[in-house]
């Protein structure tokens, strides 16, 4: 902001000019306001207005603006225009953490998102990460729970640790991405610091119809990926600064240091999906780059904040459905039911032409038949309806690779993934601690775990914890439940939970 220009006369949102902002319009110096003080009751309104309901999950983020440049040739696996060699793109990227609200502390131990939106000539392309490679569940089913157990308790509106580890350790399918959220993984440094990943798998095709499956990573171009806060570091900071993580990226960016990733790619061949050792669309699962290795694909550079940041971060809106031809969903049934469920939250947060709102808004053009709506700014063309005889737009399925993605047929069943030889839920997370992580790094998961459980966990959940974690690793396991009793004293005295029995029985006494 410079005061050098002369500063234009204010006006109410209809462009009249206003006469004060210092009085309202009354009866005399001492007298009631008056009704007819337009420009008052607009400003009372709008204030009472400027709040829009903030995400479920993910609402404490930021983002900022750059683009996406293909640097290697992968045509053979896709088509998508904006995978071929030499391609810009302008891109939006927003950073969030899950459970937090939209004032919480950045640096509250928790898996961080990781969106990033490719405004493609072929329309956008999202990929909505995280900066860990897997996720806590595998059916989309549990997913809402799951959100519920992270976030707030019914009677006393506090957080709860109880609450979050009597959700894991009765999902097993958590222990891959809690270890991840336990280590270094959990506390981030800064967002410029952290990897993303797309987590699920998904499908490229190429100009040949070939099909394969992929991951996306991208590593960060600043350090190695692992940059963290200690647990100790991470709750000072929160008193300290809890907007750390959204002035790092900002003030990086606004001083010419601009951050980048660098997108690699492992490819899975379509037919090796049918026989590999494990279900490779089992969200809980990584792949191992020895049997995949990553290939480079092009850099992703962040070069412009926001300048309102309502308008262009509040209002971005994210969808793992929004796919262009070339690129498409896999049977990974959570990245399904993500299909539906984003739009869906748009709409109630943004309102049903969110799409218009220009963050949102393709840089393609727009041929749809959507009419109407609330807060609708671009105007519907006739004929409004197809098919007709005049002209309008006609769907060109040579355009898409709606058909034929992959073969599925079968009773309808409410069944998990068919287990394979190598499905298990704690190989992983178990070579994670044993292979990946160092012995400083070992240490901290430990130390993190015990201080975790010994914060309000009742002596059952505890229970369960020590041989969830056993399962996983057996010394860590037994080194969790020894930093545990140790430093509780014996038993925990955490209450947990009255049964929902005992509550009914409460109020049907009173
Ligand atoms: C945000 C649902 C799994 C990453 C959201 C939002 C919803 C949602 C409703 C809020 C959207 C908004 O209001 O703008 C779900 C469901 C899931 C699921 C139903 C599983 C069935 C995942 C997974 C990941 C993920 C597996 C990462 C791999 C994100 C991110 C955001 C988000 C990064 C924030 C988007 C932004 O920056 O605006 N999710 N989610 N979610 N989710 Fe998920």
């Amino acid at each position: 902001m410079t005061g050098k220009t002369k500063a234009p006369p204010t006006t109410t949102d209809g462009g009249i000019p206003v006469a004060s902002e210092e009085h309202s319009l009354t009866v005399g110096p001492n007298g009631p306001i008056v009704l007819h003080d337009h420009y008052l009751l607009e400003q009372m309104a709008n204030f009472n207005r400027e709040r829009i309901p903030e995400r479920q999950p993910h609402a404490k983020g930021s983002g900022a603006f750059g683009h996406f440049e293909v640097t290697k040739d992968v045509s053979k696996y896709t088509k998508a225009k904006v995978f071929q060699k030499g391609t810009k793109t302008d891109v939006l990227m927003r950073f969030s953490t899950v459970a937090g609200e939209r004032g919480s502390p950045d640096t509250w131990r928790d898996p961080r998102g990781f969106s990033v939106k490719m405004y493609t000539e072929d329309g956008n392309f999202d990929m909505v990460g995280n900066n860990t490679p897997i996720f806590f569940i595998r059916d989309p089913i549990k997913f809402q729970n799951f959100i519920r157990s992270q976030k707030r308790r019914a009677d006393n509106g506090l957080r709860d640790h109880d609450m979050q580890w009597d959700f894991w350790t009765l999902s097993p399918e958590s222990a891959h991405q809690v270890t991840y959220l336990m280590g270094d993984r959990g506390i981030p440094k800064t967002w410029r610091e952290m990897n993303g990943y797309s987590s699920h798998t998904y499908m490229l095709v190429n100009a040949e119809g070939e099909k394969f499956w992929v991951k996306f990573h991208f590593h960060t171009d600043q350090g190695d990926g692992n940059a963290h806060y200690t647990q100790a570091e991470a709750d000072k900071m929160a008193g300290q600064d809890g907007d750390v993580h959204r002035r790092d990226l900002f003030d990086n960016i606004a001083k010419g240091n601009h951050p980048s990733w660098t997108l690699k790619w492992q490819i899975m061949p379509f037919e090796d999906a049918k026989t590999y050792r494990y279900n490779p669309f089992d969200l809980t699962k990584t792949w191992p780059h020895a049997d995949y290795p990553l290939i480079e694909v092009g850099k992703l550079t962040l070069n412009r904040n926001p300048t309102d940041f309502h308008t262009e971060i509040e209002q971005a809106a994210f969808e793992p459905n929004n796919m262009v031809p070339g690129i498409g969903l896999s049977p990974d049934k959570m990245l399904l039911a993500r299909g539906f469920s984003y739009a869906d939250a748009h709409r109630h947060r943004l309102g049903v032409n969110y799409k218009q709102i220009p963050v949102n808004a393709p840089q393609a053009p727009v041929h749809s038949y959507s009419k109407d709506g609330a807060g609708r700014t671009v105007n519907a063309v006739d004929p409004v309806y197809a098919p007709n005889s005049y002209g309008g737009p006609a769907a060109d399925p040579s355009l898409t690779d709606d058909a034929g993605q992959w073969h599925s047929d079968g009773d309808m069943v409410r069944q998990a993934y068919t287990l394979r030889e190598d499905d298990d839920d704690v190989s992983q997370p178990g070579i994670l601690i044993r292979e990946v992580m160092d012995d400083a790094q070992r240490k901290r998961l430990v130390e993190n775990i015990v201080g975790h459980l010994c914060d309000g966990v009742s002596e059952k959940v505890l229970v369960r914890a020590f041989d969830y974690w056993r399962a996983i690793d057996q010394k860590t396991g037994d080194k969790v439940e020894k930093g545990v009793r140790d430093k509780l004293g014996g038993k925990s005295k955490a209450p947990g939970m009255a049964s929902a029995e005992s509550i009914k029985q409460a109020m049907n006494a009173k």
